[in-house]
């Protein structure tokens, strides 16, 4: 094996604790730098992690010892921190979206493209057993040609569990923004990109409070819709329909569903990595689950930065900055046409990355 890559992560909140475990686990990478605005944090990670140093964000973007940044930093940050790291030459790989609006995303990508790094971004559950396998069966024909989709994803707010929810109900937040990815990037995986969106949005409350950590009862504002629906038309002609929501209390629809001219298939919740899949084939006498038999298993966050580092020079990772801007503009555009009324007609189009082979996490 050649020299580790070397990794440096900025933001050390709720989510790192689960890419840390992933990453020390991967006998190709080492985590040498940390960064935090709460420098704290920094510290006591690094205090954890003897191949990590505590570093302010400047220091950790410019690091000689830092290949590829990891961002994991709440959504308004998003593009600040990719656009330091491409301009210090480092590979980045983001948490979701790519950035709080469609034009620093654009910008992240050119950057990126100019000064030949590469990016990455999450959702990469949509590369564990559950979409991939779904995907396979969509592959394969077994539903013949696909017609529609369905996606629903319902809950009542973050703020329940979640002790700083604030950005979940600002501009890069809401239902869409934050939940959207995960389903719009698995109906991108299964019917492929999208050509033009329409949207509509509504939202129940002004504030939301906090239900647990040190800011229990606190309120905090909410500036943007909480319950967004969506209609997304993509290139083969096959429509989705889209609902998330922070207003709701709970749903028994399935996670997404996929119907086709020969058969439906259920596919599991695309933010988790695996799940059950099943088939209703026509003229079949019902659901039959359908095993395994593509994506990675056992996989958790962190799957797609590894899939980055691993791919071979030339080859696009399959959570890529493509993928998160076509993601985001579909999602930006359904916002947009919830506001104008109109249909929101894309400017961005992704190739669908190869199907993941089945395979333990390595
Ligand atoms: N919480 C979840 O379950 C979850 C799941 C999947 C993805 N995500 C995504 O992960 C990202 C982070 O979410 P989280 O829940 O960990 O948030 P968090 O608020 O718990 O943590 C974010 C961390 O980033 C730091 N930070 C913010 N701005 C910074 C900046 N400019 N420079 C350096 N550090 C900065 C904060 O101090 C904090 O420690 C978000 O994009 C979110 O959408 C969260």
């Amino acid at each position: 094996m050649g020299s580790p890559h070397r990794i440096g992560i900025v933001g050390l909140g709720f989510i790192s604790k689960v890419y840390l475990e992933t990453l020390t686990a991967a006998p190709d990478v080492e985590i040498t730098a940390v960064a935090d605005l709460d420098r704290a944090r920094a510290d006591a990670v690094a205090g954890a992690l003897p191949s990590a140093r505590a570093r302010s964000v400047d220091e950790l973007v410019a690091a000689a010892d830092v290949d590829v940044v990891l961002n994991l930093t709440i959504p308004a940050a998003h593009a600040e921190i990719a656009l330091a790291a491409i301009a210090h030459g480092k590979d980045v790989y983001g948490e979701k979206p790519l950035a709080a609006s469609f034009a620093d995303a654009q910008e992240i990508v050119r950057a990126a493209k100019a000064a030949g790094v590469r990016v990455g971004c999450a959702p990469d559950t949509v590369l564990g057993t559950g979409v991939q396998t779904a995907r396979a069966v969509v592959d394969a024909g077994e539903i013949g040609r696909p017609v529609a989709a369905t996606a629903q994803m319902v809950t009542p707010g973050h703020e329940r569990w979640h002790p700083n929810p604030d950005f979940y109900y600002q501009p890069g937040g809401g239902p869409l923004l934050d939940m959207g990815p995960y389903y719009v990037t698995a109906l991108v995986q299964l019917l492929g990109p999208v050509t033009s969106v329409i949207g509509a949005g509504s939202r129940l409350r002004s504030e939301r409070v906090i239900a647990s950590g040190d800011r229990a009862g606190e309120r905090v504002p909410v500036d943007v819709d909480s319950h967004v629906t969506g209609i997304l038309e993509h290139a083969s002609g096959a429509l989705s329909t889209l609902t998330t929501t922070f207003d709701g209390t709970a749903t028994k629809a399935p996670p997404i569903e996929v119907h086709g001219e020969t058969g439906s298939l259920g596919v599991p919740d695309p933010n988790h990595f695996d799940g059950d899949v099943s088939l209703h084939a026509l003229g079949g006498s019902g659901w039959t689950p359908v095993a395994p038999r593509a994506g990675i298993a056992g996989a958790a966050r962190g799957i797609g930065l590894l899939d980055l580092l691993r791919a071979a020079d030339g080859v696009a990772p399959r959570a890529s900055g493509d993928m998160g801007l076509h993601v985001l503009e579909i999602m930006t555009g359904i916002l947009q046409s919830a506001a104008s009324g109109s249909r929101v007609s894309l400017a961005t189009t992704v190739e669908r990355p190869p199907l993941v082979p089945f395979a333990p996490l390595a």
